[in-house]
């Protein structure tokens, strides 16, 4: 942490709750990234790597799309596509939105956040609060307005209603790949929330494969309906939990393959651990986020894609996901301890250190 944001952080944010905390500093982001003049200079001094569209030292060639950096935004910062600008500005290679659900929804009870000070971790039982795929879906449609907007590479991450019952989960799923898929980069499955009951169970194979098979006929129906200049197949993830048995690591992986999906994203939160409802992140997940990124990788080869998340602090971190087999790396977490620099602090370690790595997707 840099002495400046330390004493922001020990002067104002830890003394808030910590999704007051979350808001205050996401509406700061927001705003700031909607000011044209503030938000080129500030990317133009923090993070010149993304300048380099055409593919720079460290850039990695997926999804169609050359992703200006390795170390991208994760799933549940930005639930509602509110601040990809903003994000994008403070470094970030790559933006993940959502979990955006079909339909809007509050989320559980207060509180649902805490901060893990021993282990700069956060805990969490959000459950899914956004405003539901359609408003995401017209947020990101605005963005891909201008070329600005559309040369950020965002990911759009799914999950099932409260109120939808499991066994019509694959509607569900549908629905909202359906509104999504014509404005994203890629989209990402998400079956590994601890906090919306019996979501996890959907990671099993038979209830994953008509998920993922409805989601896929969704995307590619909508592609071919909705006229965005470019007529493509949108890319489809599934995102799994740390506390998968290795065993059903494994047959996601090999479910992947059969059904030709693009990749994997590894790992949500952990409910491993004693302190408290929710889910934990953070530098506690690093090991077995590396241990199931490389296991993905043995199992899938070269061909799926795998972005790596869970205990990202710094470059070093990013840099074993990489040996492990990941092609891009996400991180949450660690951005509220280290604060707005963290993301172009370590992509600006990343862009000047670039090497091959297993996928040889690099530049
Ligand atoms: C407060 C909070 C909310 C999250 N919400 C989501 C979410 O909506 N969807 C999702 O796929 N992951 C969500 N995550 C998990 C992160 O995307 C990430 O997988 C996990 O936190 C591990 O990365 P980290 O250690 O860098 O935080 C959330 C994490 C936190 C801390």
């Amino acid at each position: 942490m840099s002495w400046p944001y330390s004493l922001l952080f020990n002067g104002v944010f830890r003394r808030m709750d910590p999704e007051r905390a979350h808001e205050l500093a996401f509406s700061m982001i927001e705003r700031a990234g909607n000011v044209p003049v503030l938000r080129d200079i500030v990317q133009g001094v923090i993070a010149p790597y993304l300048g380099q569209r055409a593919g720079g030292p460290g850039s990695v060639r997926l999804f169609g799309r050359v992703v200006p950096a390795p170390f991208g935004l994760a799933g549940g910062f930005d639930k509602n596509a509110r601040a990809v600008r903003g994000l994008t500005m403070l470094g970030f290679g790559f933006v993940e939105i959502g979990t955006v659900t079909a339909r809007p929804q509050p989320g559980n009870e207060k509180p649902r956040m805490w901060r893990e000070l021993d282990v700069r971790g956060v805990r969490n039982r959000m459950g899914f609060n956004n405003e539901g795929a359609a408003v995401a879906a017209d947020r990101l449609r605005a963005l891909r307005r201008t070329a600005a907007g559309r040369a950020i590479v965002v990911g759009a991450n799914i999950g099932k209603s409260k109120v939808t019952p499991p066994e019509f989960a694959a509607a569900d799923y549908a629905m909202s790949a359906r509104l999504l898929a014509p404005w994203a980069d890629y989209l990402v499955v998400n079956v590994s929330s601890p906090n919306t009951p019996g979501l996890r169970d959907l990671q099993a194979t038979e209830s994953l494969r008509p998920i993922l098979e409805a989601v896929r006929a969704a995307a590619d129906e909508a592609n071919a309906t909705v006229s965005t200049g470019a007529d493509r197949r949108v890319p489809l993830l599934v995102k799994i939990a740390p506390d998968l048995a290795d065993e059903d690591v494994d047959a996601v992986a090999d479910l992947a393959l059969e059904l030709g999906l693009d990749g994997v994203v590894a790992v949500n939160t952990t409910i491993g651990h004693n302190r408290g409802p929710g889910g934990l992140s953070g530098p506690p997940l690093l090991g077995r986020g590396l241990e199931v990124v490389a296991r993905l990788r043995e199992r899938l080869g070269t061909g799926p894609v795998i972005i790596g998340v869970g205990g990202i602090t710094r470059a070093d971190d990013v840099r074993a996901y990489l040996r492990a087999g990941a092609d891009l790396t996400q991180g949450y977490t660690s951005f509220v301890y280290e604060g707005p620099l963290w993301a172009s602090r370590i992509n600006r370690a990343l862009t000047r250190s670039a090497g091959s790595t297993a996928s040889g997707r690099y530049e």
